[in-house]
């Protein structure tokens, strides 16, 4: 039987019964929002503070390290706000061919989870300006120092080009899952994160529902773009793709990690007050594992959970057995910190509870 994309109609009933809540879910609480209740609230998972446990962390003053918390949450978010846009882009590019040549439904479906991902947007960029503000820090100076927001042109680029030669968005949705996971990991340890500030938990809460189900979207389609793929060559390229790509999307510290987000990281540490040749330092050195090789404990996990869940996609594919090794062994290289167990019992893989819809 023909793969189809049947699950959608599903999505779009779940949709449909918190679509008319957007607001209330995402804007009204990041409106409410007030920076001056921060008080010792953290707004990230403390171990996943960048530079958490190196020398120059340990070298800031309490506020300071606080404050690096917060902005790698205002860092991350910006990051997935500007990623939502690029997915909103190829998503809007996508229904506009379903909607010429395939299931209208779909394409309606596609549609409504950019009406979703704009509502997020709007709430992440609300929130992260008063944070800023508190530090009398504004977004245009996030934004200068987060070079790596320009990744996502590339990639809005790459899957225009695709899309447009090959005629559907089939690469695009195969890639999409790799970032949902990557996102959801982040997200999920971030609301578990006891000292955490409360409206932001609240938000961040209504939106890994609303990200579930975009990822189920994600993995369904996925699955059935590769399906959809007429000749092995272009499967088993996909394949290869999606494998560099998932080995590339990372949590902390990778294999390589670029340049780009070293002079993200860089200077933001230095938006803390450490001098810039100190941070790029410090950043070479966090990266490089020279204080720490092991990540810390939440970090690690993470980075296992993502790698599992990646795994887990790749066996459900419908490639043959030694490409599924082949793309295991890619994804295996950016993260050999937990591909290899350490043995000693000191990280058990990470679990997430159901959850349920903040009031
Ligand atoms: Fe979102
Ligand atoms: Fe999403």
């Amino acid at each position: 039987m023909a793969a189809t994309f049947e699950f959608t109609r599903r999505l779009m009933a779940v949709s449909d019964r918190d679509v008319d809540r957007l607001r209330e879910h995402f804007l009204d609480p990041a409106e409410a929002f007030d920076a001056e209740t921060l008080g010792e609230h953290t707004l990230f998972p403390l171990e996943m503070t960048w530079f958490y446990g190196e020398p120059v962390w340990h070298d800031l003053a309490p506020e300071k390290q606080l404050m690096l918390n917060r902005l790698s949450f205002c860092q991350s978010y910006l990051s997935t706000a500007v990623a939502e846009v690029a997915t909103n882009v190829l998503n809007l590019q996508a229904a506009l061919g379903t909607i010429i040549d395939d299931d209208p439904e779909v394409s309606l479906y596609m549609a409504r989870e950019v009406v979703e991902e704009t509502m997020h947007i709007e709430a992440f960029l609300c929130i992260i300006k008063k944070v800023l503000a508190y530090y009398e820090l504004s977004l245009d100076q996030l934004r200068a120092t987060n070079v790596s927001l320009r990744m996502a042109r590339q990639y809005v680029a790459l899957h225009t080009a695709l899309g447009w030669l090959r005629g559907n968005q089939h690469y695009y949705y195969f890639t999409r899952f790799s970032l949902n996971v990557n996102q959801k990991t982040v997200e999920r340890c971030t609301i578990n994160e006891p000292a955490i500030h409360p409206t932001v938990r609240t938000i961040l809460k209504n939106h890994a529902i609303d990200e579930a189900r975009h990822m189920q979207m994600s993995r369904g389609t996925g699955l059935v773009a590769l399906e959809r793929m007429r000749t092995p060559i272009t499967r088993t390229l996909a394949c290869l793709g999606y494998a560099h790509f998932a080995a590339n999307n990372y949590i902390g510290r990778n294999g390589r990690t670029s340049k780009l987000r070293r002079e993200t990281r860089t200077q933001t540490l230095a938006l803390c007050g450490v001098p810039y040749a100190q941070a790029a330092e410090a950043c070479d050195q966090w990266c490089d594992r020279v204080h720490q090789p092991v990540d810390p404990p939440l970090v690690r996990a993470g980075r296992d959970y993502y790698r599992r869940c990646n795994h887990r996609y790749i066996d459900d594919l419908q490639s043959p057995a030694w490409l599924k090794r082949h793309m295991k062994r890619i994804l295996d290289k950016g993260y050999a910190d937990v591909a290899a167990p350490l043995g000693d019992g000191s990280v058990g893989p990470i679990e997430f509870d159901d959850l349920t819809r903040a009031a």
